[in-house]
């Protein structure tokens, strides 16, 4: 298949695994900084020559024979660069958040549709083991009928992260801890309950980041269209620091400063969960009714 990777920082690496991995046809790469498309390459060790642009549209306009595209751009140009695809007659792959905007999420649907190309959002996490498990037995009815479920996701994001990036922690460009980190955990609680969402209740607070524009805590009570309830606890604000990418070093810098925020007072544990585990009520298992906690530690971070 004839691909072109949009956006050559981080998480492109993941991008260019995968073409390798499924035998893709890079032809063209696309970045803003040209250098990152070089330096994307070397870290990866891609050796192979493709056509390099810094606008995405030039790239789409002169390879007609493209047949994927991965958007890997910051988030605000997510939208914008997906329609010029769709409209192109391109299958795309989106990093997550697809888009800023429901109108923008609904107007990619709607266009793809029109065009008879797929789209595809970066939720990578619904292929995890575990994630695969639990909706296998979700499936299977193991767990009798769901009353309602909850995701938490008590991650630590301090200014080193936010630093990185220009994008990071703005409205336009980024979002806040519920959109970027915790998106993962609110597709996977969506995908668990099996429904559409019908009312969202909720509040974010602006607590230990102030150099950024949006939330870093924020909680959220779902009614689902199936009768099913969900709560969302989502929040960068907490220790211990968990995250592999996060040195030590930084963690401590952040902890000895004025703003540094405190562990979490909840009852539940699981800012101590071990990585890659999925609590389920072992007692909800016997009752027709049951209930189910995912604790996205148990995925890979954002
Ligand atoms: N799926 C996941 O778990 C996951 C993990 C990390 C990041 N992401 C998402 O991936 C996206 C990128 O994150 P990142 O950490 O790689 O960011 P990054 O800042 O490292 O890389 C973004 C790159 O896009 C380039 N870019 C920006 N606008 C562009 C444009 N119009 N045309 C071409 N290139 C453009 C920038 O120059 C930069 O090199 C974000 O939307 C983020 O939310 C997803």
């Amino acid at each position: 298949m004839n691909y072109a990777l949009i956006g050559c920082g981080r998480i492109a690496v993941n991008h260019i695994k995968a073409v390798v991995n499924n035998g893709l046809e890079m032809i063209a790469a696309c970045d803003l900084i040209p250098e990152q498309i070089d330096n994307l390459f070397e870290k990866t060790g891609f050796q192979k020559q493709v056509a390099r642009y810094t606008d995405y549209k030039k790239l789409v306009d002169e390879h007609p024979e493209l047949e994927l595209v991965s958007i890997a751009t910051d988030s605000g140009v997510h939208a914008e660069i997906a329609l010029y695809c769709i409209d192109h007659g391109l299958n795309v792959i989106i990093e997550k958040p697809i888009a800023m905007s429901l109108d923008d999420a609904d107007e990619i649907i709607r266009r793809a549709e029109a065009k008879h190309v797929k789209v595809s959002a970066c939720h990578q996490n619904r292929f995890n083991v575990a994630v695969q498990e639990l909706r296998r037995a979700l499936d299977s009815g193991r767990f009798g009928k769901l009353s309602h479920g909850s995701i938490n996701v008590r991650w630590n994001r301090n200014r080193d992260y936010y630093d990185q990036a220009a994008w990071r922690g703005k409205w336009a460009s980024d979002g806040g801890a519920l959109m970027n980190q915790c998106i993962h955990g609110i597709d996977l609680l969506r995908w668990m309950m099996g429904s559409e969402v019908a009312e969202v209740y909720g509040a974010t607070r602006q607590q230990y980041h102030p150099y950024l524009e949006c939330e870093d805590v924020g909680m959220a009570v779902v009614k689902f269209k199936n009768g099913t309830i969900g709560t969302i606890e989502g929040t960068v604000n907490v220790y211990p620091q968990t995250s592999k990418r996060r040195s030590t070093s930084s963690a401590r810098t952040e902890r000895s400063s004025s703003a540094a925020p405190p562990a979490t007072t909840s009852t539940s544990g699981t800012s101590r969960t071990p990585a890659r585990r999925i609590r389920t009520s072992p007692a909800c298992m016997r009752r027709p009714a049951t209930s189910t906690e995912t604790v996205t530690r148990a995925c890979s971070p954002t």
